[in-house]
């Protein structure tokens, strides 16, 4: 039977990336750098770096013995400077708790400063042909794909099943070019948008593509559901077809545009009316509650339907707001927030 590893394996050999500077070595130190480097940039950026990088400091004791400054100014446009902090601190972690030597084990690798559990398993590999899984980005998108792995990883009891299915699949010859050929087929292959189906080896069986889930694989963080806030809007006429409009600060939410009053929801309207803008109102009716929903939260608006009671609308009083009377049908000229314009809408069609 062929298994996960021998088709990605397979696939390498045809397919992968052979030539990669940090390739063809088994020095523990010169794949760690570039393990680091690797860790949040592209290959063709790391690179130039890494090559100088390895000039500069050829040795796990040349850089333990380095001015720090030196070493971040090699760094210098990589980004993410605390991979360099944490590389010169692991450097000295190595020559003086280590004699010099890198650990061959995972627990002792992962005491390093900036060793995680998927770098880790990856220097121990390529450097000394250990078999340990590794899980960086590219490795949990395979496999959430191919197996159908839902949930986000950053839950535990999911990540948890994410390190056992690797765990399953590492096989236990070949180890470095497993790391490198999974690794490889992430990012070239199975690729985060528009992954190569078509001339994928693993497309029969594999569960995303086969079920067509192929975007919904790997599962991203659930979106913390936003808040609902509420109001009531007025919507008062008078006998001139003029509806009462205001226009908001200049600054906050839909600063500068003409808006109606708005109150919050257990607000008696009649006495805030007359209170805030002078108006004497009547015949109130209450519609049909809709939903605006911003970035960052809903607001379910109710709209309630007003009547002014004085013929003569000039008489209210106008605060520092700016309030006007606007015909009914010259109000979707103004600057209107997109709510308030399909409610003034609604209401002008009934
Ligand atoms: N990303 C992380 N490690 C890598 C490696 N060894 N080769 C290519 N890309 C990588
Ligand atoms: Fe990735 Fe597509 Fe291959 Fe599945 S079939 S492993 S989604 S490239």
């Amino acid at each position: 039977m062929t298994t996960f590893s021998d088709t990605i394996i397979d696939w390498h050999h045809q397919h992968g990336r052979h030539d990669l500077p940090w390739q063809g070595t088994t020095d523990p130190y010169k794949i760690w750098v570039s393990e680091i480097m690797l860790q949040q940039t592209q290959v063709t950026t790391v690179i130039p770096y890494y090559e100088r990088f390895l000039q500069r400091f050829p040795s796990v004791q040349t850089l333990a013995s380095a001015n720090i400054d030196e070493v971040l100014h090699l760094w210098t446009g990589l980004g993410y400077y605390a991979r360099g902090r944490n590389l010169h601190k692991a450097a000295q972690q190595i020559v003086n708790d280590f004699s010099g030597e890198f650990p061959r084990n995972l627990d002792d690798m992962m005491s390093l400063s900036g060793i995680g559990r998927s770098t880790a398993g990856a220097i121990l590999s390529f450097a000394f042909s250990l078999r340990h899984p590794i899980l960086d980005g590219n490795v949990k998108r395979v496999l959430s794909r191919v197996f159908g792995v839902e949930g986000w990883y950053g839950k535990s009891a999911v990540a948890e099943k994410f390190w056992l299915l690797a765990e399953e699949h590492t096989p236990n010859k070949k180890i470095a070019t497993y790391t490198q050929a999974i690794m490889d087929f992430g990012a070239t292959l199975c690729t985060r948008s528009k992954p190569s189906c078509a001339i994928c080896p693993l497309q029969k069986s594999c569960i995303a593509f086969t079920e067509n889930r192929i975007a919904e694989l790997p599962s991203k963080k659930p979106k913390k559901p936003i808040p609902v806030k509420t109001c009531q809007m007025i919507i008062i006429q008078n006998n001139h077809d003029h509806v009462f409009m205001l226009q908001r600060p200049p600054t906050g939410i839909w600063g500068g545009l003409w808006s109606l009053p708005q109150l919050e929801l257990d607000t008696d309207i009649k006495t805030s009316l007359s209170e805030d803008f002078g108006l004497s109102i009547d015949k109130i009716k209450i519609g049909q509650v809709f939903r605006h929903t911003f970035s960052h939260y809903h607001l379910d608006i109710q709209p309630v339907y007003a009547r002014f009671i004085d013929n003569d609308y000039s008489k209210n009083k106008i605060q520092d707001t700016a309030t006007a009377w606007i015909n009914f049908n010259k109000t979707v000229e103004l600057g209107l927030p997109a709510p308030i314009k399909k409610l003034l809408i609604a209401t002008n069609n009934k």
